[in-house]
């Protein structure tokens, strides 16, 4: 019980909830609705007694001449016109109805988008909040709005409920007590109903993002690519069978639950207005209500009753609805971990600000850091010191860390343990913002997108999307130039399979344009990790002169595998398993003839 009253004051919320987002989304609207929805309520029984009026008037008619049947006819017409007020009025709810899903849609859309685009990056890796995520985005749609419509119903059926009830109690109290009794087992048998079905939804989150992966790897054309040449795509179509077929099977036998149970308590809730008619006629053969006013009561009684009903089952709608609405409420309500400083400290700016310094230096000062889904350290106690306007190489076999390093220094990630400086201020005083537009970072997942080259390239600082002059600079920089002249549409040319008259690039043309994107943006920092995996030998080579002689005055932390390249950094930092094990131009490092003289040398012989 007391967990059913704390469920109910959480409906409450939610309804409080979602009126206020409709209240903010367009006020005029919403206040019309209401009192559109007051008039609705008050039509129809003006419409009984009118009806009770007529019935009363004509049964003391003694004859049929327009004369005498002149004020009837007068009421009838009266009624009339009500009852046709009250279908325009029905009407025009529906089409408020929906108006108000679609604006109530727009703005969820919406805040669902902005809420996923300021998560952590930890959250993404973490199963309970996709299971959270998942829950929220396939329902924010529907639910809400639901929850929108359970409200302003509710708040109708109240109201009838309500101006019923004063009509109902005139005749006797006692029948009001009854109406109410009777609908209390329907309730409960809702409840329970409307419990269960989330209980499997909930559980079930986990088999619909398996379902979700599994589905959405036949929308990848990689996968497509795999799925013909291993012929492994019926493997994945059973799993999708299997898991649907699972899913399902819990749902419907809830809903033959809902059926048979929902029945009874239907059955059952009939019962007072079964005696309440017959009591009505007795009192009609004693002559102690006119026909009129036995219509009238009739009429306020089936109103009444299915005013009842209704509530209740918008209550239960409203409860289980709700069941989804606090999960979408948990996950808009969902805290970053990774805290930000709203305002760089004004004693700290000076040394940050773009402008006043072009001189940046980096520091990791004794970090410790292991991956929150993991128990593996990544580092320990790891230092490393990178000067203003050095030009740093970071190799390492796969897995030592050096992406790692890259994300820590963004904060996608926070250390366990230690500090990381930008020209000596701890990087968790400044801004997040501020923090991330001292950087140009390509990483080695990059990612392009089913627009322009234009609109591709501008990506890197979208406030230059008009500045074609720095486009085309930023295009030269990183070989792009040359492939996009070729395109049909040039820089306007869309680019991807996706939509119409698009071309498609080759990957090292799209590693090319995502490198151009970095070029756009005007850091002092540039960060480029595995920037020409995909880049032929004799292009990676132009772009890192341009990248070594134009970008003299900026710090530069790069990662390659290719040693050709990597020759030319002012520095190299050979990683292994979080640990710098060598550290020294590239003479320096051959001299030592250790790890990196080792790598190089194996590379230079395979080519020679
Ligand atoms: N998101 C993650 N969650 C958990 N562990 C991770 C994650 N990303 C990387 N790791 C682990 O952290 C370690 C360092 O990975 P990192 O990506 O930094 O290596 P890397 O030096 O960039 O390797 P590569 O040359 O393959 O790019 C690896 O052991 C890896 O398994
Ligand atoms: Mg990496």
């Amino acid at each position: 019980m007391k967990n059913k009253i704390s469920q109910l004051i959480e409906l409450v919320r939610s309804l409080v909830w979602i009126l206020k987002i409709s209240y903010s989304i367009n006020r005029f609207k919403f206040i019309v609705r209401i009192f559109v929805t007051i008039f609705y309520v008050v039509l129809p029984i003006i419409s009984y007694w009118l009806l009770k009026q007529i019935i009363d008037t004509s049964l003391v008619l003694k004859s049929t001449s327009i004369d005498v049947i002149k004020p009837v006819l007068y009421l009838i017409a009266l009624k009339v016109s009500f009852d046709v007020g009250w279908y325009f009025l029905d009407s025009f709810l529906e089409g408020m109805f929906k108006i108000m899903r679609f604006d109530l849609e727009a703005y969820f859309a919406v805040v669902m988008v902005k809420k996923l685009n300021q998560m952590d990056i930890e959250f993404f890796e973490n199963s309970n909040f996709l299971d959270l995520k998942q829950k929220a985005l396939d329902t924010y749609s529907w639910r809400t709005t639901d929850m929108l419509n359970i409200a302003f119903w509710s708040f109708y059926n109240l109201m009838q409920i309500g101006v019923q009830s004063i009509i109902v109690i005139q005749i006797n109290p006692v029948w009001l007590i009854l109406l109410f009794l009777f609908q209390i087992p329907a309730i409960i048998i809702l409840l329970k109903i409307g419990q269960s079905a989330w209980n499997i939804w909930d559980a079930d989150s986990t088999t619909r993002r398996k379902y979700t992966y599994f589905s959405n790897l036949f929308e990848n054309l990689s996968y497509i690519k795999e799925f013909m040449l291993y012929g492994v795509g019926d493997y994945f179509i059973n799993k999708i069978r299997q898991l649907i077929g699972e899913f399902h099977f819990n749902q419907k036998k809830i809903e033959r639950k809902r059926v048979v149970y929902g029945f009874g308590g239907i059955l059952l809730s009939n019962f007072p207005g079964l005696y309440i008619t017959v009591s009505l006629l007795i009192m009609l053969i004693n002559r102690q209500i006119t026909p009129g006013l036995l219509t009238f009561y009739l009429s306020n009684l089936a109103a009444f009753s299915l005013a009842l009903s209704n509530l209740v089952k918008n209550i239960n709608y409203g409860y289980e609805a709700n069941l989804y609405i606090k999960e979408i409420r948990r996950f808009l309500e969902m805290k970053n971990k990774i805290d930000n400083v709203p305002v760089l400290d004004p004693s700290l700016s000076t040394s940050l600000e773009v402008g006043m310094t072009n001189n940046y230096e980096i520091e990791f000062r004794n970090i410790s850091f292991g991956y929150p889904n993991s128990k593996r350290k990544v580092f320990s106690s790891f230092s490393l010191n990178i000067k203003s306007n050095q030009k740093i190489a970071l190799v390492g076999e796969n897995g030592s860390g050096k992406t790692t390093l890259i994300k820590l220094l963004c904060r996608f990630y926070d250390v366990q343990k230690g500090k990381i400086f930008i020209n000596g201020v701890d990087i968790n005083n400044i801004p997040l913002e501020e923090l991330r537009s001292r950087f140009a970072v390509l990483f080695q997942d990059y990612v392009g997108y089913d627009l322009t080259v234009e609109e591709n390239i501008a990506m890197g600082a979208i406030d230059k999307i008009n500045k074609r002059k720095e486009i085309i600079n930023a295009s030269k920089m990183a070989g792009v130039l040359e492939f996009v002249n070729k395109l049909p549409n040039k820089y306007q040319q869309l680019l991807g399979a996706t939509f119409e008259g698009s071309e498609q690039l080759s990957i090292g043309q799209w590693q090319r344009i995502a490198l151009a994107k970095v070029f756009m943006r005007n850091s002092p920092i540039i960060i480029l990790d595995e920037p020409t995996a995909a880049v032929d030998a004799k292009t990676e080579n132009e772009i890192f002169n341009k990248v070594m002689s134009l970008i003299k005055n900026k710090t530069v932390l790069m990662v390659s595998h290719r040693f050709s390249t990597v020759r030319q950094a002012d520095e190299i930092v050979v990683l292994k398993a979080g640990q710098i094990i060598e550290r020294g131009d590239h003479n320096k490092l051959m001299k030592i003839n250790g790890e990196y003289a080792t790598m190089f040398n194996i590379q230079a012989k395979a080519y020679n």
